[in-house]
């Protein structure tokens, strides 16, 4: 058989294409054209130059807000293998194919007792995303465990690989975001270890094991531990379309920090004390604001705007409440935050979640 056509075969090609579950906000949305691969030599030999235009590649689109149908062509991995290389002691390496779920891939780090993935447990999103996002959570971000990156460079598409220090991983950030569509992420190279390396001491996770032997837990004990944290605060995507985090946590000065707490004390009723602002002072002197409390003082916990809610349980997220809601229900909301937290606080917020 000619091999153009084996790779037809096994490639999904659909035109017109309902992009609804492939936006955990559940946007209905659709595309020109989407495709789905399975293997890198199909990404290789797709026909580039007779796609509809632009082409974007989108992993679980759970970091996403599709703004209006997409007049080009969405690319989807679906090359999933987790391949282990153990490097005997303590270190085990894990190629793991671009299309595999994320939250997958940490299960199973932590069913055969690696360390290392376990904080990340329950993130939605998928493999190749969370080496371009460095998806975080719970004191752990993903670069802390990634050796490398494999891609294809669309320039001339070769294979390329990266090293870890190549990437110039920062919060939510990495070289991928800076250089837009040139490189699609193939395959991730992680390093787990079997030494006992429970990372605990963010906020509330210490708490959530009360009771248990610190000395003698397993990956496995630290992700149901993550995953009962984030059920209680975060919606969960397959019932309630929401993007995660909408916007990044803002890095102040320090002085401009206790300029936000004298705003605070203001706001404060006749009487009664000044609320003491959350925050996180950082190595560079810097002070780390949570988003969500600046939200929250302001009053938008709760808030609606047609089918769009700021989420109760955590006002950093932004739901698709009704299952109805538009996208510009969706950035009024966004703009009315982004504005009264500018007023108020002098802080300019940024939305995490991609706009498309
Ligand atoms: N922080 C610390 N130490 C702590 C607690 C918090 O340094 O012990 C810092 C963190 O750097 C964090 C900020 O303070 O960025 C606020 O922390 P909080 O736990 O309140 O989390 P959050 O702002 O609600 C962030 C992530 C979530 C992640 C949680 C838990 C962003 C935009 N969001 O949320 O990620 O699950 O921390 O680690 O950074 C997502 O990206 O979609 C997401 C849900």
């Amino acid at each position: 058989m000619p091999r153009f056509f084996v790779y037809l075969c096994s490639m999904k090609r659909i035109e017109n294409y309902d992009l609804s579950s492939h936006n955990t906000f559940g946007m209905k949305i659709r595309c020109a054209l989407y495709i789905e691969y399975e293997t890198v030599e199909e990404l290789q030999n797709l026909p580039w130059k007779e796609l509809p235009q632009p082409i974007m590649h989108i992993g679980a689109g759970s970091n996403l807000l599709f703004t209006g149908d997409f007049p080009g062509t969405v690319l989807h991995s679906a090359v999933k293998y987790i391949k282990f290389v153990d490097m005997g002691l303590d270190e085990v390496l894990m190629t793991v194919g671009a299309g595999v779920v994320f939250d997958d891939f940490v299960a199973r780090c932590c069913e055969v007792g690696l360390w290392g993935a376990e904080n990340l447990s329950l993130i939605p999103g998928e493999v190749g995303a969370s080496a371009v996002q460095n998806i975080g959570a719970y004191g752990v971000e993903a670069k802390d465990i990634i050796a490398g990156v494999v891609c294809l460079d669309t320039t001339d598409w070769s294979k390329t690989i990266f090293k870890t220090p190549e990437l110039a991983y920062g919060y939510r950030d990495s070289m991928f975001k800076h250089a837009k569509g040139r490189y699609i992420v193939t395959s991730v190279l992680f390093r787990l270890t079997r030494k006992y390396s429970p990372k605990l001491d963010y906020g509330g996770v210490r708490a959530a094991l009360e009771g248990r032997d610190l000395t003698a837990l397993t990956p496995a004990d630290v992700r149901d531990a993550i995953i009962g944290i984030r059920r209680a605060k975060l919606p969960d995507p397959a019932e309630k379309g929401s993007a995660g985090s909408f916007f990044k946590n803002p890095v102040i000065s320090r002085e401009h920090f206790e300029r936000i707490e004298a705003v605070a004390a203001s706001h404060a009723a006749a009487g009664s004390p000044a609320p003491s602002v959350p925050h996180f002072d950082l190595p560079d002197g810097t002070v780390k604001v949570p988003a969500a409390w600046l939200i929250d003082s302001l009053g938008f916990r709760g808030a609606v705007n047609g089918g769009a809610k700021v989420y109760e349980k955590q006002p950093l997220v932004i739901v698709n409440e009704s299952g109805s809601a538009t996208p510009e229900e969706i950035m009024a909301l966004e703009q009315d935050i982004i504005s009264k937290i500018r007023e108020t606080y002098g802080i300019e917020l940024h939305p995490e979640v991609e706009h498309i």
